[in-house]
C-alpha cells in the first residue's frame, strides 16, 4: 500500500467534508479546516434549510387545496418563528451528523481562516491564535457567496438567501431580484406561504440555460400562483419610504417602480477565495473566480486540488461532493475522474424541475441527429391522485445510436425521477433499455418509461399519430 499522506482540505461544505471522509478510507491523514460551519452552504444556509422551508410550505399550499377532496381545515396559521427554529433543528442534526462522521474517520477539524503559505504549508487563523499546518497535498474547497448588485448592498432591506431562510416575519409584499435557481424556489416558497411575490429577471425568462418547454411550465405555474414575474428587468435601486420600499426597475429601456416591504437579491454567486494566498504558490483565478484544475481536479500547482463551487460551473452541491471523491482518490494513486454530462440538476420550484445530460438544442449543434420522445405527467394515475398533473417528461436521444443524451423534466417529484435519467446517461443507455425496464405502477417513474418508448411513437398512455 502507498505511504499515508497528509492533507489539509481547507473548507467543510459538501466538496470538502465528503473529500476528507474519502481521503481518510482510503488511509491518507487528513486535517480539514473550516472558519465558518461544518456542512458549508449547503447544510448550513443553502439546499437543506431551504428545502425544508419548502416543504413547509407546499404542505400550507396543500392543506389550502385539500378541500377538493373533502378536506376541510379551518384556522389554519403560521408560526413563522416555530418554522424557522424548526428548520434549525433539522441543520442541527445534519451538521452534528457531519462532526461525527470526520471524528468517527479520524479526520481532526480546525477552525479557523486558512492562508497557503506555501505548496506545503497551511496557516490557520482562529479564535485561539494561528497555527501553521505542514502537508503532502492541498484541497481547495472554499466554496461561494452571494453576489451582491449595485445599488443593493446586504442589509435589513435587501436580503441573500442567508437572511430568507431565517426571517424573523412573513413580508407582505417581497420583491425577488434575479429569477434563477434561488429567486423562483425561495420566491414560490414565500408565496405559499402568504407573502405577494414580484420576480424580476434580467433575461427574457425564468431559468436561463434550462430546457425552454420545461420553463413555459414553470412560468405558467407563477402566473397561477399570482406571481408577478417581469422579464427583461433590470433593478437600479431603491428608497426607504414610509409605506415601504420603492425598487425602480427598467423594463425594455422604460422606467418603472415598484412597492415591497423587502428584498431578496439572487443574482447569482461568486466563487470565494479572499485571503486564501493564491499567489503564493503561483495559482489566481480565471473571471468569475474560478481556480482552473484538469478533469482530476488538480491545479497548475501538482500537489494542490480544487474541488466544489470554486471548481467551476455548474455551482451544485453534489458536484462538489462528486469532485472531492474525484480529488481523493486521485491523491491515494488512483486513476479517477467523473463525466460531466452525468451532473443533475434539481429545482425545487412549484411544480419541480430536474435534467440531466443534454438540451435538444445543445445536441443538435454539436451535429448529432436528434429525436424526442416526451409524456405527460396529466396521462399519469399517480399524479392524478396526488393533484398535481402540471409537466411532462422529456427524453432526448441520438437517433442513429438510439441512445439516451438528455432527459429533461417538470412535474411532480422529478427532483427524484432525475435519478433514473442520470444512471441510464452514465451507464450508456438507450432509449429501449428504459422502455424495457418493468415501472412499478402506479407510479410516477412510469413517465420515464412512456417518455422512452415516445421515441419511437409507441407510448401506450399517449396517442400518437404514426408519422
Ligand atoms: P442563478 O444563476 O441561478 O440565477 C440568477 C438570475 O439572476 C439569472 O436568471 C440572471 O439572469 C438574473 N440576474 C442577474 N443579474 C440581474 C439583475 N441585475 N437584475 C435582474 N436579474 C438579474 O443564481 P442563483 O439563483 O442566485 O443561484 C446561485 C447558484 O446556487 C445557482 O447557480 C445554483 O447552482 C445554486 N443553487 C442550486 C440549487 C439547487 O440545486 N436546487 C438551489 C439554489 C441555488
Amino acid at each position: 500500500m502507498a505511504k499515508s499522506r497528509k492533507v489539509v482540505v481547507i473548507g467543510a461544505g459538501p466538496a470538502g467534508y465528503v473529500c476528507a471522509i474519502r481521503l481518510a478510507q482510503l488511509g491518507q491523514q487528513v486535517t480539514v479546516v473550516e472558519k465558518d460551519a461544518l456542512g458549508g452552504t449547503c447544510l448550513n444556509v443553502g439546499c437543506i434549510p431551504s428545502k425544508a422551508m419548502i416543504a413547509a410550505g407546499s404542505l400550507m399550499d396543500k392543506i389550502g387545496k385539500a378541500s377538493a377532496l373533502g378536506l376541510t381545515v379551518e384556522g389554519m396559521s403560521l408560526d413563522v418563528e416555530k418554522l424557522v427554529s424548526w428548520k434549525a433543528s433539522v441543520v442541527a442534526k445534519l451538521t452534528g451528523g457531519v462532526g461525527i462522521l470526520l471524528k468517527n474517520h479520524g479526520c481532526e477539524v480546525v477552525y479557523g481562516a486558512a492562508t497557503i503559505v506555501d505548496k506545503n504549508t497551511v496557516s490557520v487563523t482562529g479564535k485561539d491564535g494561528k497555527q501553521t499546518i505542514q502537508c503532502d497535498d492541498i484541497v481547495i474547497a472554499t466554496g461561494s457567496v452571494p453576489l451582491a448588485i449595485p445599488g443593493f448592498e446586504f442589509g435589513e432591506s435587501v436580503w441573500s438567501s442567508t437572511e430568507a431562510l431565517a426571517p424573523k416575519a412573513l413580508p407582505k409584499r417581497l420583491l425577488v431580484i434575479g429569477g434563477g435557481y434561488i429567486g423562483l424556489e425561495l420566491g414560490m416558497m414565500y408565496r405559499k406561504l402568504g407573502s405577494e411575490v414580484t420576480v424580476v429577471e434580467a433575461t427574457a425568462g425564468a431559468l436561463p440555460g434550462q430546457d425552454r418547454d420545461c420553463v413555459k411550465v414553470i412560468e405558467r405555474s407563477m402566473k397561477k400562483m399570482k406571481i408577478d414575474f417581469i422579464a427583461n428587468a433590470f433593478a437600479k435601486g431603491y428608497e426607504a419610504k414610509k409605506k415601504g420600499l420603492e425598487v425602480r426597475i427598467e423594463v425594455e429601456g422604460k422606467s418603472r417602480v415598484i412597492e415591497c416591504d423587502q428584498i431578496l437579491c439572487t443574482v447569482g454567486r461568486k466563487p470565494f477565495s479572499e485571503g486564501l494566498g493564491l499567489d503564493k504558490v503561483g495559482l489566481s483565478t480565471e473571471k468569475p473566480g474560478f481556480i482552473p484544475v484538469d478533469d482530476q481536479m488538480r491545479t497548475k500547482v501538482p500537489n494542490i486540488y480544487c474541488i466544489g463551487d470554486i471548481a467551476g460551473q455548474p455551482m451544485l452541491a453534489h458536484k462538489g461532493s462528486k469532485e472531492g471523491l474525484v480529488a481523493a482518490a486521485v491523491i491515494a494513486g488512483q486513476n479517477e475522474r467523473y463525466d460531466v454530462r452525468c451532473v443533475p440538476a434539481v429545482i425545487f420550484t412549484a411544480p419541480e424541475m430536474a435534467s440531466v445530460g443534454m438540451l435538444e438544442d445543445e445536441a443538435k449543434s454539436k451535429g448529432i441527429e436528434v429525436v424526442t420522445g416526451q409524456f405527460p405527467f396529466a396521462a399519469s394515475g399517480r399524479a392524478m391522485s396526488l393533484m398535481e398533473t402540471d409537466g411532462f417528461v422529456k427524453i432526448v436521444a441520438d437517433a442513429k445510436t438510439d441512445e439516451v443524451l438528455g432527459v429533461h423534466m417538470v412535474g411532480p417529484e422529478v427532483t427524484e425521477l432525475v435519478a433514473e435519467a442520470a444512471l441510464a446517461i452514465e451507464m450508456g443507455a438507450t432509449t429501449e433499455d428504459l422502455a424495457r425496464t418493468i415501472h412499478a405502477h402506479p407510479t410516477l417513474p412510469e413517465a420515464m418509461m412512456e417518455a422512452a418508448e415516445a421515441v419511437h411513437r409507441m407510448a401506450v398512455h399517449i396517442y400518437q399519430k404514426p408519422e
